[in-house]
């Protein structure tokens, strides 16, 4: 018998979680103005609310944190960092941030100007928040098959080089300051992109002169998925194949609490010492110094070590079959989830689910609320709410999907907790005709609205 894939950890140390009852849900949601950003953690049985910053730290990290140099300038912290950032991702020049918003706060102050242009693929929302806060424009040229959940594509986070080229050819480069590659891409579905796609955007970026940056978040899942899915890399090592993808990078940004198994903190990786110096300055302004910027020692020494961690192919594996474990049971009960499964998280399709909403009662964060109700999972909505208003017209931009996404936290949760989980959305499934209404927005903020905007039940 061949046998199963295991987590290659064991557990030391555990936190306590509550179950509630529907009726206390019922009046913390309703307190919460149906926005499940707003609710208590204790709140909540599982929270998959998001995967970031959310992931269980090994003894390692965790005796790293102990031995954290927090000198306010040249700390050990920092170096080992910047050993493990050059070892792993192969860049000479970087600078600690935050998190990952942060370091595009930082790279996009030096990059990106009123009236530029930034192709990428389904740009996470604030990357395109800094972007469009910037009076630029992020034009998205992922491929087509990312929009439809049913069809089966191995590389749905890759750039469409049609798209991409006509976007070069619609605009002077001059204002293409740089083409972001989200790896894997979450927008999107937490799809990965091939290194085929890595490579020819690369060169037909070099070929009009631009930069190319990658969204770095969850690097080590899209090259979980190269190894398993692109011809030739079967016999690679995760490490291996990141220091390949990462040749193909002019920049990179990083919000290490996805794949580098911190609670915080993030980074900017350059090629370019004149880039990386220009960015200093908008890092130092926002940050910190240049060798903290943002962090602590001990979380730059237990950083160093995640990344180490995080590129393993033992731990991406029972990581990434865990999710596939969820997405199977759901797919089992008939639930519609995007697919091929992501590396972080499934996303429920929300107007396959409930096809009988209209798309203007914002039928994933319907469904998020039901979902929360039904077993006090917390998921989030990825669809209108997420989308924000037009810039400019500021009409309610309806993306093509409308997700639900259940994002799994690193080596946090039994895969006891996936069968809770799929057996509550199975039993909100069962009764999804009674779901009739939907919900309404109350108050909302000019930008990045998801996180505070209050909804009433319609
Ligand atoms: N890029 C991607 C692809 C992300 O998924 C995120 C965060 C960021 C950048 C920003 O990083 O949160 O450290 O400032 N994603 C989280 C999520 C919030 O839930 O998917 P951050």
């Amino acid at each position: 018998m061949q046998l199963p894939y295991a987590e290659p950890f064991r557990i030391k140390m555990v936190e306590t979680i509550k179950r509630s009852t529907r009726e206390e849900r019922e009046q913390w949601i309703k307190d919460a103005k149906y926005n499940l950003f707003n609710l208590k953690s204790e709140q909540v049985f599982v929270d998959l609310l998001t995967d970031s910053g959310t992931g269980a730290m090994s003894d390692k990290q965790w005796s790293e944190m102990m031995i954290g140099d927090e000198s306010y300038a040249g700390a050990s912290s920092f170096y080992k960092m910047k050993d493990a950032i050059k070892n792993i991702l192969g860049f000479d020049y970087f600078l600690p941030t935050h998190q990952g918003r942060a370091a595009e706060n930082v790279l996009f102050s030096v990059l990106v100007k009123e009236g530029d242009i930034v192709p990428g693929n389904s740009h996470f929302d604030t990357t395109k928040g800094h972007i469009e806060y910037r009076k630029a424009t992020a034009v998205d040229c992922t491929i087509d098959e990312a929009f439809d959940t049913t069809i089966q594509h191995d590389f749905k986070g890759n750039i469409n080089l049609e798209k991409l080229e006509k976007t070069f050819n619609d605009y002077p480069m001059a204002k293409i300051p740089m083409v972001i590659v989200t790896v894997t891409c979450n927008s999107s579905g937490g799809q990965p992109v091939s290194m085929q796609n890595i490579k020819d955007v690369h060169a037909l970026c070099k070929k009009y002169g631009t930069l190319v940056m990658f969204d770095s978040a969850r690097f080590a899942e899209n090259a979980y998925f190269i190894k398993k899915r692109e011809a030739g890399y079967a016999d690679k090592s995760i490490k291996e194949i990141v220091k390949e993808m990462y040749t193909y990078a002019d920049a990179m940004t990083m919000s290490s609490k996805k794949d580098a198994i911190v609670n915080m903190g993030g980074f900017i990786g350059f090629k370019d010492e004149d880039l990386y110096k220009q960015a200093s300055v908008f890092g130092i302004i926002f940050e910190g110094f240049v060798t903290y910027g943002g962090m602590s020692g001990r979380d730059m020494n237990a950083l160093a070590q995640g990344l180490d961690e995080g590129t393993e192919f033992p731990f991406l594996e029972s990581r990434v079959e865990q999710v596939a474990y969820l997405g199977n049971k759901l797919k089992e009960y008939g639930v519609p989830v995007q697919e091929p499964f992501g590396g972080h998280a499934i996303f429920v399709d929300a107007k396959r689910f409930l096809p009988h909403l209209p798309k203007e009662n914002f039928v994933a964060q319907t469904l998020a609320v039901e979902l929360y109700l039904e077993g006090g999972v917390r998921g989030v909505e990825i669809g209108a709410i997420l989308a924000d208003r037009d810039p400019v017209t500021r009409e309610n931009r309806y993306p093509a999907l409308e997700l639900l996404r259940l994002a799994i936290p690193r080596r946090t949760y039994t895969n006891n907790h996936m069968d809770y989980i799929a057996a509550s959305l199975k039993n909100v499934f069962d009764r999804k005709e009674g779901i009739t209404s939907g919900v309404k927005i109350l108050k909302e903020a000019p930008i990045m609205r998801h996180f505070t905007v209050e909804l009433d039940r319609l």
